[in-house]
């Protein structure tokens, strides 16, 4: 068995701390450069087993005695105010794992229910990484970056205070369907979901974190990252032009590996595109893509997992959260090419048959949001991704002639065009807009069994 780094996402509420702790761990200051201290993209960053080995301290000792040892693990950074519904693979996620991380003070906000509902419904495993400790009221400071010692030294109001913390985030998860406990309490990591209390300012809690972390992933997860007769692949990211480098697109290798001699099969809205990189360009060791201290390297060939960069001119009017698979032969070409326009087929759908209108802002949402309308049962007549127009609104008009409940918009995260909006008005079509997306559902939901009643 040769088992890749995995593939750790980092989600949660706006300013929960993900970057914070990013920056903890990589020892760099993102966070401090962002725009107003808000993440806008997804970035990624190579975490070398060097820095598994420091932080985790003595703890390492006990992740070595694993027969699958991770070489490593690639952390995604994403947005709070858009979860990470991009970061999407055939049949689930392209995470293999994640950190949800709450704040302490705060518990569950919109966003992390978000960020639930995905990974869930994306079937990710998960640990709580339960953030800002240093700042529950009476919190005393010490030396110990181990949490277990630093519970320990606090007074016992403080220790209670804590584990009420702690129930809250049981009590609603395991009203989502979800097992969990304290690490430290933890009996079974197959079936409960592991709760560790940190502070990414002072670093406490994040050896455990960490160490429970790649615990977990050496233990339950080397099928899947087990690198054996695995087709290459990865997702998109962004795609943006750049000085010098023209069209490049930001990649995750989820699989495999890519040369500058491969050919890349990748898919646009309403085509499949066959390309081969100009330049494959790689970020350094515990830089964050969207925001590195040094240059990218341009490289030969790149294994995964891994983020990097591919320049081609081709790569204009690319998705984000399109699947990209890497060939290396005529053969390959062909059955990517198919199983892309099968893929594309299934995301977006263009049908006679009576049901909601959805248009959302990527394809990640809007894969997300079919597959949530289809568990709740509700037909789709079209799904598809930018603004709602006024040919949406007529063939929604149609379909409430014959179903009321589904002769309606749902618009995630998208404009309603002027003319559009006029004629939503005097049809009297009602359209859902939201920019949560269990909330765009829910409230469907709540309208269809208000007016039946
Ligand atoms: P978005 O990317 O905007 O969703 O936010 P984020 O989750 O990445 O949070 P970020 O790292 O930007 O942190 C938000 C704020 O919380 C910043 O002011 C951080 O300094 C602060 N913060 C993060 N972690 C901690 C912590 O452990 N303790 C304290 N006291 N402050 C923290
Ligand atoms: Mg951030
Ligand atoms: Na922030």
């Amino acid at each position: 068995m040769q088992i890749r780094q995995p593939i750790v996402v980092v989600l949660g509420h706006v300013d929960s701390g993900k970057t914070s702790l990013l920056d903890r761990i990589r020892g760099t200051g993102v966070q401090g450069r962002e725009a107003g201290g808000i993440t806008q993209h997804i970035g990624a960053s190579f975490l070398p087993t060097e820095t598994i080995k420091e932080t985790c301290g003595p703890l390492y000792k006990k992740l070595q005695e694993s027969e699958n040892q991770v070489p490593g693990i690639l952390v995604i950074d994403t947005p709070g105010h858009e979860v990470f519904t991009n970061l999407r693979a055939r049949g689930g996620s392209a995470a293999d794992i994640a950190i949800l991380v709450v704040d302490v003070n705060r518990g569950f906000q919109p966003q992390t229910n978000e960020s639930l509902k995905i990974l869930q419904s994306r079937k990710v495993p998960f640990v709580v990484a339960l953030n800002k400790c240093d700042q529950i009221s009476g919190w005393r400071k010490s030396d110990t970056k181990f949490i277990t010692q630093a519970i320990k030294e606090q007074d016992q109001f403080i220790q209670t205070d804590l584990d009420q913390k702690i129930y809250d985030v049981v009590g609603t998860l395991s009203v989502l369907g979800y097992q969990s406990e304290a690490f430290y309490r933890v009996k079974d990591f197959k079936s409960e979901i592991a709760i560790v209390p940190i502070s990414a300012r002072s670093g406490v809690g994040i050896p455990e974190l960490l160490a429970v972390l790649v615990g977990l992933t050496q233990q339950y997860l080397q099928k899947r990252l087990d690198q054996k007769e695995k087709e290459s692949r990865g997702i998109v990211l962004e795609v943006n032009e750049e000085i010098g480098l023209g069209h490049t697109a930001n990649i995750i290798l989820i699989d495999g590996s890519i040369k500058k001699t491969d050919t890349i099969v990748v898919a646009k809205r309403d085509s499949v595109i066959i390309t081969k990189p100009k330049a494959i360009l790689l970020p350094k060791p515990l830089d964050e893509m969207r925001d590195p201290r040094d240059k990218f390297k341009p490289v030969q060939s790149v294994d995964a997992a891994a983020g990097l960069k591919i320049a081609s001119p081709d790569l204009e009017g690319v998705l984000p959260g399109s699947t990209l698979y890497i060939a290396s032969n005529e053969d390959d070409v062909k059955k990517y090419t198919k199983l892309i326009e099968s893929e594309m087929k299934s995301v977006f759908i263009d049908t006679e048959t009576n049901g909601v209108v959805l248009k959302c802002d990527t394809i990640g949402s809007l894969e997300a949001i079919v597959e949530m309308l289809r568990r709740s049962q509700v037909p789709i007549s079209k799904a598809d991704i930018g603004p709602v127009n006024r040919r949406d609104i007529m063939e929604t008009r149609a379909i409430k002639e014959n179903d009321r409940h589904l002769g309606v918009v749902l618009a995630f995260n998208v404009k309603i065009l002027p003319d559009a909006k006029e004629e939503s008005e005097s049809g009297h079509i009602k359209i859902f807009e939201d920019k949560i997306i269990y909330s765009l559902i829910d409230n469907y939901n709540a309208w269809v069994s208000e007016d039946t009643a």
